[in-house]
């Protein structure tokens, strides 16, 4: 059998589940719950339950989200994310670009994108008083099922060595820690 990652696994206990007319978000769920926002995505559950829709971000909705990610602590803005640069990253990105949403407000936003190499997941944020109830790792999903899609075989992101709980839930959530590399940047 292929190596299937622990969301895929995850998500075929739930489905035998289904067939065996268990509550699909009952045991499995609680066994990893780190993965259930993705494991709802993948069963068309969506994040609906709890009155949360998924949609592509758009630019419309640029001043919610400078808003949110400049009040959220572990989420870093810089010159890339004015208005038009945002706006140019969504012409190519776009698809792959998800907010949350909850009674019109927007709770959550991945932003992700590839150089047809590799995927790149930027300003994962949920609200706080939202967390902890599958919105992020659902947005996470959302962008990982885009890649692959566009044919892109794997996704890598950027923490701050700071930000103990985003790499908590990253450790948590079916993504690999890199030790064997370092990260170097310069201005251009
Ligand atoms: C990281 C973040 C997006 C997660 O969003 P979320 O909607 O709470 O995530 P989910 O509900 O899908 O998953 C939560 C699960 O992840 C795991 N998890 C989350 N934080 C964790 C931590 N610090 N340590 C271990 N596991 C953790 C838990 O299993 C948790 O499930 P539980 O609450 O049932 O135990 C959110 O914490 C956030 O916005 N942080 C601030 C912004 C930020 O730092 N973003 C990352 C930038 S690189």
């Amino acid at each position: 059998m292929p190596d299937i990652g622990p969301v895929d696994r995850t998500t075929r206990a739930v489905e035998r589940s289904i067939r065996k007319d268990a509550n699909p978000l009952d045991s499995t769920l609680r066994a990893e719950p780190s993965f259930r926002g993705e494991i709802r995505m993948k069963l068309g559950l969506g994040g609906n339950r709890m009155g949360i829709e998924y949609r592509k971000l758009v630019i419309a909705d640029y001043d919610e989200l400078i808003t949110l990610w400049s009040d959220m602590p572990g989420i870093g803005i810089s010159a890339a994310d004015e208005r038009d640069r945002l706006e140019a990253f969504l012409e190519v990105n776009g698809e792959a670009c998800f907010v949350a949403v909850d009674g019109g407000k927007i709770v959550g936003t991945a932003l992700c994108g590839n150089d047809r190499r590799r995927g790149f997941l930027y300003h994962l944020a949920v609200l706080e008083n939202h967390r902890s109830k599958g919105i992020g790792s659902a947005l996470v999903g959302l962008c990982m099922k885009e890649l692959t899609r566009s044919g892109i075989e794997k996704c890598h992101l950027f923490v701050l060595d700071s930000n103990v709980e985003a790499i908590g839930y990253y450790r948590r959530s079916g993504w690999t820690e890199r030790t064997d590399l370092r990260l170097f940047s310069r201005a251009t």
